[in-house]
């Protein structure tokens, strides 16, 4: 089948590396003699038939720039859509065939769908409905179990490593206990590894329950060393021996509508009255999603978005670009949403972060 036409949208929470995933498939497009359609807000985009026509101009100095020039949604789901004046959140209307109408329409031979869980749930659905699309896995929980590493994720580790470098001297000068909050959903990778590279004292993780006695024993024992200061990382989505997180608020029409938050309050107020050591809390929240992409992910999602056309022009549709062991493969999108990549509490990371001396503030692991 000759490729003539392709759309390409960018949905769910932005992050560092979507500019350059559409610059990489754009140049690569227009090399090719395709056409490119640019869908405006993700999915939202192609309910609405929204786009921009992406020429070399369109992609020309976007690679070192943060978020995406086509915008994103996480509230646009067709299947359930609430936005006006086609539905409300109490009244959510499947618009899956205005899509596929939209898409038909334009004459597009592929989509290029970039995005994380939520949207590759909505893209296979699609995939279902017959829409030839290709995926491409974005997002900075780096939560996707079919590829080693989605593109974003290493902006947002080095935001919060800085930002637990930056806490430690103000902690120090102090005296008191700094408790970070990181995003990260239901998987605690950026929590951990930023608190690895940063040198944390306790992170605590939605992978590891976490017990307040433990986190209080850990920072007096600290104390009693002469440490007068001590740093916390928290994972938006940990949880306590009782199965407790934090929630922030709902949002109606996200694939997942929990939006996690306010871990970071809860334990600052325990430590401070447990310990009497003076605790602040600072909650990271979308800084780590915005501004300019490290080298790395700017390479990752150049590797994503040539990965992404080279499919479309084989014809590997259902598929989604994967990263793994250092080369770029594909996996069936079915697969890759099969289950969510979280940290193995029994595993490497966890045990250097131990033998390091940190602690995940648990009675079982440490
Ligand atoms: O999935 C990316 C992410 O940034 C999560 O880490 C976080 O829980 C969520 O999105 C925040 O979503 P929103 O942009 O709706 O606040």
């Amino acid at each position: 089948m000759s490729i003539k036409r392709i759309g390409i949208l960018t949905a769910g929470g932005d992050c560092p590396g979507l500019n350059a995933v559409v610059r990489a498939v754009s140049k690569n497009a227009l090399t090719h003699g395709i056409e490119v359609f640019g869908f405006k807000n993700g999915f939202d985009g192609l309910v609405r038939n929204e786009f921009i026509r992406i020429t070399n101009e369109t992609v020309s100095g976007i690679l070192t720039v943060g978020g995406t020039i086509l915008g994103s949604s996480n509230i646009a789901n067709p299947f359930k859509y609430t936005l006006a004046p086609f539905g409300t959140p109490e009244n959510p209307r499947n618009l899956s065939d205005v899509v596929m109408h939209n898409f038909k329409e334009n004459m597009l031979d592929a989509l290029i769908a970039v995005g994380g869980d939520g949207t590759l749930h909505m893209a296979q659905k699609f995939v279902e409905m017959g829409m030839p699309i290709v995926a491409v896995p974005k997002t900075i929980d780096n939560d996707l179990s079919a590829t080693d590493q989605t593109f974003g994720f290493d902006s947002a580790l080095h935001i919060a490593t800085e930002a637990i470098d930056r806490l430690h001297t103000t902690a120090q000068s102090h005296h008191r206990v700094m408790i970070v909050e990181t995003m990260g959903r239901y998987a605690g990778w950026i929590a951990l590894r930023s608190a690895i590279a940063g040198g944390g004292d306790i992170v605590l993780i939605p992978e590891i329950p976490y017990n307040d006695e433990v986190i209080v024993k850990y920072i007096l024992n600290r104390k009693s060393k002469g440490k007068t200061f001590s740093i916390v990382v928290a994972a938006e989505g940990a949880q306590n021996e009782q199965g407790e997180t934090s929630v922030a608020r709902t949002v109606a029409g996200s694939t997942d509508a929990i939006r996690l938050g306010g871990i970071a309050n809860k334990i600052s107020n325990m430590i401070e009255e447990k310990t009497g050591i003076e605790s602040r809390a600072c909650v990271l929240g979308h800084t780590q999603r915005g501004g300019t992409p490290t080298a790395f992910d700017r390479w990752l999602s150049t590797l994503y978005g040539t990965k992404a056309l080279d499919m479309v022009l084989e014809g590997k549709f259902g598929y989604m670009a994967a990263f793994r062991s250092f080369a770029m493969s594909e996996v069936k999108i079915a697969d890759a949403i099969s289950n969510l990549k979280r940290v193995n509490p029994h595993g490497a990371e966890v045990r250097a972060a131990l033998e390091v001396g940190m602690s995940f503030g648990s009675r079982e692991i440490g």
